[in-house]
């Protein structure tokens, strides 16, 4: 009798972990091929690139022959990375990137794209590589959580819109070797970034950085402060007062005081 309960039991839990591993392998592939479908839905495509982006063939590999898919095998829906740059594409980033979940190189440089960088977005893409958003429209913060993308050796972000500062949690990563936030409208201070070699050409043309390899900020801070110094005084003090002030001043002081 117990036997019998033990076989059944085994037999029970085999196929059921069967019934529960093989949705989420198909699943794990289906994302990928979701992945592609929502970009393509996602980007407006004027030159027709993505024509040859067709779903519906669910034979082994047939994402590995859409133009800028490229696959980890030839065989295998599962995409390595996605190259679109200089295709005229237009819209907002396209979020269904994150299903693409071990991607390594996303580049789309050269495009039309617009609106900010979802944050949200990054986290999912633990594998990424190399990231490559230069010359589009993109505006808004550079988000924080770039950083969590603990692979990223290359991450340009040049010849765009964006504003505020450069987070400084994506200094410490100590993997960034390629660089770049030059023509974009950022500000503030320069966090020092732990790989180092960041050449001075990675912030060319921003509406105010500072610091290293940049001028000191504290220098600039403190010329802008006499500067506004000098307005304020030469706004509000009629020389002659200044200067009768002066006069004063060194009267008193050849003078001896008596009492
Ligand atoms: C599906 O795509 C593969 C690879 O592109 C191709 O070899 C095959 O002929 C296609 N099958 C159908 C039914 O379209
Ligand atoms: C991105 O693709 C363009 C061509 O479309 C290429 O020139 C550029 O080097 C690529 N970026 C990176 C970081 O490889
Ligand atoms: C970029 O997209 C905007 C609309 O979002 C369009 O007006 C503009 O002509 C496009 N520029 C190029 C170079 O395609
Ligand atoms: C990085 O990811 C963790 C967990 O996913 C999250 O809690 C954290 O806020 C993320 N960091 C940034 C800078 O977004
Ligand atoms: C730093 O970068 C310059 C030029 O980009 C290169 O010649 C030099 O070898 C680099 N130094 C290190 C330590 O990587």
């Amino acid at each position: 009798m117990m036997m019998v309960a033990k076989l059944v039991c085994t037999i029970f839990i085999r196929s059921y972990l069967w019934v529960l591993l093989v949705p989420s392998l198909t699943r794990a592939m289906e994302s990928d091929i979701t992945c592609l479908r929502s970009l393509k839905s996602q980007l407006k495509d004027p030159h027709a690139y993505l024509s040859n982006w067709v779903f519906g063939n669910y034979s082994d590999g047939y994402i590995c022959s859409f133009f800028g898919v490229y696959c980890y095998r030839s065989n295998y829906n599962k995409v390595l990375s996605i190259n679109l740059g200089g295709s005229g594409l237009q819209g907002e980033f396209p979020s269904g990137v994150k299903l693409c979940s071990f991607m390594e190189s996303l580049n789309l440089t050269g495009n039309n794209l617009s609106g900010t960088l979802p944050s949200v977005i990054f986290s999912s893409l633990p594998f990424l590589v190399t990231l490559d958003l230069s010359n589009n429209n993109f505006a808004g913060n550079i988000p924080a959580s770039l950083s969590n993308m603990s692979y990223l050796s290359t991450l340009l972000l040049d010849h765009n819109r964006l504003t505020g500062s450069i987070p400084s949690e994506l200094a410490s990563s100590t993997r960034l070797l390629q660089f770049s936030v030059a023509h974009n409208d950022l500000k503030g201070p320069i966090p020092e970034f732990t790989a180092g070699n960041i050449s001075l050409s990675s912030f060319d043309d921003n509406l105010d950085l500072c610091g290293f390899p940049l001028d000191p900020c504290s220098g600039s801070f403190y010329y802008m402060a006499i500067i506004a110094a000098n307005i304020a005084a030469a706004a509000f003090f009629p020389v002659g007062a200044c200067y009768g002030w002066l006069y004063d001043g060194k009267k008193q002081n050849q003078r001896p005081r008596r009492r």
